[in-house]
């Protein structure tokens, strides 16, 4: 049997196989489906300094193969976090990422020294959320901003950290340069492409929040070129995602360069997708004789 193991910055994964922030809550309610541990990482929803409430309803449209939201980061903050869900997800045999979000760096930074005494095993570091309107994605689109971020927060960070970027950049290979050269030690990608849905019988937009950001199988062609640019900007290791649905997906978006991947608006329709695509993996590598799922990272065969 193929070795579905992946180390990433002193984290082992026990599979590629990781759930996506804000797909998955902090896995309550997929707990009651089946068995936490079978999963390689749980990347929770975005934690703040302060309890959040989110925007106001509606804040979820169907879109054709995807899902428009504005949620706004509703979350119960980082001390809830740290002292309810952690503890209830340290039950299972998983990599528990904290997803961190804020208004100001100086928000960042203090959510992540509270996680610092946590059991969390990874920061994942959001600069992407397109639907704030303070900080958010205002800190993913430019090199500079994104930069200055990681360097703050690596210095406060004892966790390894991975930063979260945007794809509603110009070239986010800039971006993803910069916060390596700041010491990230991962770069995840992509958050949602921000899109925007309007009622014709009342010319109002759907969201309440007029716009909002775009996930599901619409982009994962948009999420696979972008894996592909930056795995070959950077040497840190990439986490892909944006739209996998399928074992397949999760293969053509490693064979681009990511290491591991995380699945999110799958979750919703088929709350077994991460347990089919793990299955998946291990099936094709057998198939191929691939002794360790390290072995297909990056390996697509450009044309000249
Ligand atoms: O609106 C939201 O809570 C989305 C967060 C994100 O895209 O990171």
């Amino acid at each position: 049997m193929a070795d579905l193991s992946v180390n990433i910055a002193g984290v082992r994964f026990k599979n590629p196989v990781v759930t996506a922030s804000g797909t998955f809550g902090f896995g309550r309610e997929f707990s009651q489906v089946y068995d936490l541990s079978k999963l390689g990482g749980i990347a929770c929803k975005g934690i703040t300094l302060k309890p959040r409430d989110g925007n106001p309803p509606p804040r979820i449209a169907e879109t054709p193969s995807g899902i428009l939201n504005s949620v706004g980061l509703q979350n119960p903050g980082v001390d809830w976090f740290v002292k309810h869900e952690v503890p209830w997800l340290k039950k299972y045999d998983t990599v528990i990422i904290a997803n961190v979000a804020g208004n100001e760096i100086a928000d960042y930074c203090e959510v992540v020294e509270r996680l610092n005494e946590s059991q969390v095993d990874m920061i994942e570091l959001n600069i992407s959320c397109p639907n704030v309107k303070q900080g958010g994605v205002a800190f993913g689109t430019s090199a500079k901003a994104a930069g200055e971020i990681t360097k703050a927060v690596r210095n406060v960070c004892k966790k390894p950290l991975a930063v979260k970027l945007s794809p509603n950049v110009a070239n986010i290979g800039d971006i993803a340069a910069a916060v390596e050269s700041e010491g990230a030690d991962a770069v995840s990608l992509i958050n949602t492409i921000t899109g925007m849905r309007i009622d014709i019988n009342t010319r109002r937009p759907i969201l309440t929040n007029n716009t909002g950001g775009l996930s599901g199988p619409a982009v994962f062609p948009i999420a696979v070129r972008m894996v592909y640019e930056v795995s070959r900007r950077v040497t840190i290791p990439v986490i892909g995602m944006g739209g996998i649905a399928t074992w397949q997906d999760a293969v053509e978006i490693m064979l681009a360069g990511a290491c591991l991947v995380q699945v999110g608006t799958a979750n919703f329709t088929d709350p077994y997708a991460p347990l089919k695509i793990i299955e998946g993996i291990e099936q094709y590598l057998d198939q191929n004789v691939i002794s360790s799922v390290t072995e297909i990272v990056g390996k697509v065969q450009i044309y000249e």
